[in-house]
Parts: structure tokens; sequence; C-alpha cells
């Protein structure tokens, strides 16, 4: 990566409930487990810490080590400890060039900064940005809160990163002070023309005004030059000295500093607010990407919400990838990428965490969808004959009743918005045809009733050890709530056989 742009998520954040609802209402289960995981300390931070440990980086270990000394396990720990872990992978995915921004707030900024400090080199810390993110609260008891905080960090000082300074155009109260009017009603300002530096070789008189102790900033011949572009400013008094004039169309205007307060938050009003609670302005990232990175580079965003950077690097021209843990997220993104820049082409990857992710990706890719449920009940992908033929059979799932003998179910796997008695029924014949002994219904719908009366007409598969409805219907939600269908030793090393058998070695590696 080029550029690295995240914006986790923080615990201070009182609004933070608001982004677990979807547009639909319901919880995103994703969202909710991943601010458990980073924010309380549980067996996640744990590992994550050991993560941090066995990283093979010492510095970040003993810092982190350090940090729990004092800290103990608490929520500020277990939020290091998954921010650690994480910045190290982004420190490792940067390219020599790269550079890197992480934006939090007061909350925890300093500890952050420490751990940057111990992954990226403490002479790779460039600057501490502070953005006025909102407005003053005049019912504050403290000094109001108004800041985030972005850190700023290269990977390596001595390369040769992006800096593309920024300026702003100055302000009217800068003009009024220091500009005036020429003859022609151009704006110009004076400065400067003696040297800072002792410069024997630009010592001079010019035009009865005796060297300046220094010297002077020019040449004779550069001097001669700009007195011929009448771009010398004499004084009258011969005691004063010449000065420069500076016309404000030439003027790159100020240079941006760490204090940015000049963009602001986004508005119940703003046109670009998509409804997402924690979404940065388009100018922000905007300001980042321009400055430190430039065109065809690739900026990274892994923790991307409603895709602000994704956006404003599509803009600039950028490459781009964005993660983030929702489908809540990913779907807004889409919209937004497809309303910004029609006909716009990304790829979108990744499992589902929740039935809202399940949803989306039923509707975005059929078939993934099916190899997806089909693995959740560690069933082997399933293709007879042609890509694409329809042999009634998504999945198969291995097992060894008597821990023996290999027997199979089949497994169907439905996303659609409708389901209904007679799948069940073909399902039923499917495994009659196919000489298997079970056969598992999954469908992204509710089943009805009449379809789970079909599935208990189909009657039992009977061992000497037990008996197993023989077929059996699961929901997506269940299987999300950790139900799987009840077969008996279902054996990994006999799928994996029998996969290459039936369905190529391909396919049985794939899976
Ligand atoms: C503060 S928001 C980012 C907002 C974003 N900068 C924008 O302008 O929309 C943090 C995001 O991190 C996501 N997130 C939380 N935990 C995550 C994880 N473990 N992996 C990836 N994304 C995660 C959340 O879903 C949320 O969208």
């Amino acid at each position: 990566m080029d550029l690295i742009y995240l914006d986790p998520p923080f615990n201070s954040q009182a609004t933070y409930n608001v982004l677990f609802k979807s547009t639909a209402g319901e919880k995103s289960r994703a969202q909710i487990e991943a601010f458990e995981d980073t924010w309380h300390w549980s067996d996640e931070a744990e590992l994550a810490f050991d993560g941090v440990m066995a990283s093979g980086n010492s510095d970040a270990a003993e810092m982190l080590r350090a940090m729990r000394g004092f800290l103990k396990e608490n929520d500020m720990m277990a939020y290091l400890s998954m921010m650690a872990v994480r910045l190290l992978e982004l420190h490792r995915v940067l390219k020599p060039t790269g550079s890197m921004y992480l934006h939090c707030d007061s909350t925890a900024s300093h500890y952050l900064k420490l751990v940057m400090d111990a992954i990226f080199g403490l002479q790779n810390f460039r600057s501490e940005i502070t953005w006025k993110r909102t407005n003053v609260h005049n019912d504050s008891k403290d000094w109001s809160d108004v800041a985030d905080i972005i850190l700023y960090y290269v990977k390596d000082v001595g390369s040769a990163f992006v800096w593309n300074p920024i300026y702003l155009e100055h302000t009217k109260e800068h003009i009024a002070s220091k500009y005036q009017e020429d003859s022609n009603g151009n704006l110009f300002t004076l400065s400067d023309m003696t040297s800072p530096h002792a410069r024997p070789n630009m010592m001079y008189e010019w035009k009865g005004f005796p060297s300046p102790a220094m010297g002077w900033r020019y040449s004779k011949e550069t001097m001669t030059k700009l007195d011929a572009e009448g771009r010398i400013w004499y004084p009258e008094d011969k005691k004063k000295r010449p000065r420069l004039k500076r016309y404000l169309e030439e003027m790159k205007g100020t240079v941006v500093t760490n204090i940015w307060i000049d963009i602001p938050p986004i508005n119940s009003q703003a046109q670009e607010r998509l409804g997402y609670p924690t979404q940065k302005p388009q100018a922000l990232l905007e300001r980042i990407i321009t400055a430190s990175s430039k065109e065809a580079d690739v900026v990274l965003d892994p923790f991307c919400g409603c895709g602000t950077s994704i956006h404003a690097a599509q803009k600039l021209r950028r490459e781009w990838i964005g993660i983030d843990i929702t489908h809540l997220a990913v779907s807004l993104i889409e919209k937004r990428l497809n309303d910004a820049f029609p006909g716009i082409v990304y790829e979108v990857h990744g499992t589902p965490k929740d039935l809202e992710g399940a949803r989306d990706l039923a509707v975005r890719d059929k078939h993934e969808f099916q190899l997806w449920a089909s693995s959740r009940v560690k069933a082997v992908p399933f293709r007879g004959g042609k890509k694409g033929a329809d042999t009634g059979i998504d999945g198969l799932i291995y097992f060894k009743p008597d821990g023996r003998t290999t027997e199979r179910a089949v497994v169907s796997v439905k996303g659609g918005e409708n389901v209904n008695v007679a799948m069940v029924r073909d399902l039923a014949h499917v495994v009659d045809r196919e000489k298997a002994k079970i056969g598992v219904f999954i469908t992204l719908a509710d089943s009805t009733g009449p379809m789970r009366t079909e599935a208990v007409k189909a009657g039992y598969y009977e061992t000497p050890y037990g008996k197993y409805p023989k077929i059996q219907i699961l929901t997506i939600r269940e299987l999300f709530e950790g139900k799987q269908p009840n077969i008996p030793l279902v054996d990994p090393s006999a799928f994996k056989k029998a996969a290459k058998e039936r369905v190529g070695e391909q396919d049985a590696l794939e899976f």
C-alpha cells in the first residue's frame, strides 16, 4: 500500500449504538461482535495481545507489555491490543515509501502514539494533526472537547515518501492587512530582499542603496531583471531598503499546518451526508490523500465505514481497497460509488457475518452464496457435470456412521425470498436418486409449515447407533445461532478424499 488511512471505532462515541442499527432496523451482529471484541478484555483480547508478543517486533511487544502493566486487563487495554495487532499488519503491507494516518481522539491518542512509535520507529513520526471536528458545546463543564487527533507516520523517513504540501487561499483579513493595489489595480505585497545568511558575493550597492549586512537575496543580474519588470518597490527614504513586489495571483496561499479548523463536520443538511454516524467529511480525506499520495497509488482504509476515503481516492484517481466488518457499510459504499461514478467497476469480497450479510451475498452472487452456505455445514461444494448444471445438489457432506463406511448427505441451498414444499420434495427425490442417506435443506427465507411437514414425511435414516431425520431443514438464521445438521460422525478426511474423486482436485483444494 502507498497510503493507509484508518478511523477505527472509539469508545468515547456515545452515539456508537446508532451504528448497530441497520436500515431494516435489525441489529448488525457483525458490528456488535466486533465492538465487544475490540472494547472488552476477553479471550479475543488476550489472543491479540499474544499475537503482538509473538510478532517478532520486540519494541511493539515491550511497549504493549508495559502498557498492560499500567492499565491491567481493562477495556482500554483490550482496545490497544486489538489495535496493535492490526497496526503491525498494516505496517507490514505498507510500501517502503508509504505513509499512514491513524484517526483517533483524545481517549486513546496518547496510547496509540506510543504503540505507533514502537511499530514504526520514533524517527518515522511526522505530525500530530488536530482536526476541529465539531463546534463548541456551550453547556460543557470542561474545556469543550471539539478535536480529533490524526497521527501521521511514514514507513521510512529516509525514503522518497510522497509529500505534496497543501495551500489554502489567503483569508480576506490577511489580504486586507498585507496587500496593496498597484496602478493597474493588481494586489501585491512586499517582501524582504535581504539575505538571511552571510553572502559575500551578493554584497553590492544597488541604485544608491548600500549593501545589507548579509548581502542581498538576489544576484546583480536577477536584480536587474526584476527591476526591468517593475517588480522592485523603492522607498523614498534611502535608509530603508527596496522590497520585492509579490502579486496575489502568483501566491500559492497559506501552507496548511497541523491544526485543521477549516474542514467543517458533516452537518444534518450536508449534501454528502449518508446517515452513517461516524461519516467523515470528504474534504478531510481529499486533503490527506492529496498530500501523501500520487495518481495511481494504492490507498487502503481498513475501517472504511461508508467509504469516505474510497470516494476521495476514486475522485483523485488513486487505486483503493476498503475493508469493513459490516455489510451495511459495504452496501452504502456501493450506492455511494455508483451514484458518484456511474459505470464504475470494482469487486466485493468477503463472507457474511450475519443475516444481513447473508442476504446481501445471496442477492449479489447466488453461486458464492451457495458455496458459503455449504461451507457452514462442512459440505464439499458439488459441481456435477458441466459448471452450473442443476443437479439439485449444492454440496455433499461425507460421514462415517459406523466409523468405517463413508456415507453422504446431500445439501441443497436456497437463497431466494420464496421457498416452498415442492423444493423439499425435490430434495427428497435427489437423496433417493443419489442413494444418499440424508438431505439438508438450507434456506435464507424462513421455512413454512407445509415444508416442515413434508420433511417429517420423508422419515428417518436409521442406523444401529441412532436415527436421524432424512430431510433436515435449516435456516441461515439457525446456522448463525450455531445449529448444525444432525448427522453422525462427519469426517473431514473422508470428505476431502471423496471430494477429490467426485468434483476434481481443484474444488477439493479450494474447499
Ligand atoms: C469510525 S467508523 C469509520 C467511518 C469512516 N471513516 C467513514 O467516513 O464512514 C469505524 C468502522 O469500523 C468498522 N469496524 C469495526 N470493527 C471492525 C473490524 N474488526 N474490522 C473491520 N471493520 C471494523 C465499523 O463497522 C465502522 O464502520
